[in-house]
């Protein structure tokens, strides 16, 4: 089904990432990694308590010294190796697909490597280890603070025009861990179906819109997305 020459849009959310212990978003208690998402996940929380939006990025930021890309992550790697046409769009702030090799990345929610500046917008990518720190960090450019580079609730994706014109364009989306409850990156797969792709989810659980997908296969992305990439690269 999928040549060299196939057009693939993948999608991936936070459960890609969850074989490498990184907690998913929407676990049964409602509370990410302890707090409430409104707390630490919006650009209100971050005006009410910067100090705590801080600490827990921070948080999230020395996690990923400790973390590893997986199995999921490497066979992507090998998918875009072996196709012309690819771009892989990720919800995730972690950066496990770079690090396993992946070239054309969008992260769409920002990125936990880099902070960006309050004022002036500017940008930082920064992880040294006097950047994980508890203390807020000031602009080079303007010394106003800097915040995290992520996208909260109530704020704009990154790249939508790219995403949404490669979504018109593919032959095949394919969303990799992802519960489908949030916008619009839940609705990549009917931009993608109104233009004639193949979709192909692939979850723990199925998602919210598990019944849009052409193909579902139901289990941990480290395990079924190897044996997938392998076929669909045999020649
Ligand atoms: N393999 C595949 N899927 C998995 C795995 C795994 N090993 N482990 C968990 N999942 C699935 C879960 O069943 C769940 O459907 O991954 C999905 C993760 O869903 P969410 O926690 O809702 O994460 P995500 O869809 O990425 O959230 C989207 O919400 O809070 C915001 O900005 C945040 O980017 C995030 C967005």
């Amino acid at each position: 089904m999928i040549t060299k020459q196939t057009r693939v849009v993948i999608l991936t959310g936070a459960g890609i990432s969850a074989e490498s212990g990184i907690r998913t978003f929407r676990a049964a208690d409602g509370l990410w990694e302890d707090h409430r998402i409104e707390e630490v996940a919006t650009p209100e929380g971050w005006e009410a308590n910067p100090q705590l939006v801080w600490s827990f990025y921070q948080q999230r930021r020395r996690q990923l010294l400790e973390v590893e890309s997986n199995s999921g992550h490497k066979a992507l790697v090998e998918l875009e190796k072996y196709l012309d046409n690819f771009l892989l769009v990720t919800q995730n702030v972690d950066n496990l697909h770079e690090r396993a090799g992946s070239q054309n990345l969008i992260h769409m929610h920002g990125e936990l490597e880099k902070l960006r500046c309050q004022e002036c917008q500017h940008i930082e990518s920064m992880m040294e280890e006097e950047h994980l720190g508890e203390e807020f960090i000031s602009c080079r450019q303007c010394g106003a603070r800097l915040r995290p580079h992520i996208v909260w609730f109530n704020e704009m994706p990154l790249q939508l025009p790219e995403i949404e014109k490669a979504l018109t364009q593919c032959d095949v989306f394919i969303a990799i861990g992802t519960s489908g409850h949030v916008y619009p990156a839940s609705g990549f797969l009917h931009t993608a179906r109104l233009n004639g792709s193949h979709t192909i989810g692939i979850n723990l659980d199925p998602p919210e819109n598990v019944y849009f997908f052409d193909e579902f296969f139901q289990g941990k992305a480290g395990e079924i997305l190897p044996h997938l990439v392998q076929r669909w690269t045999e020649e």
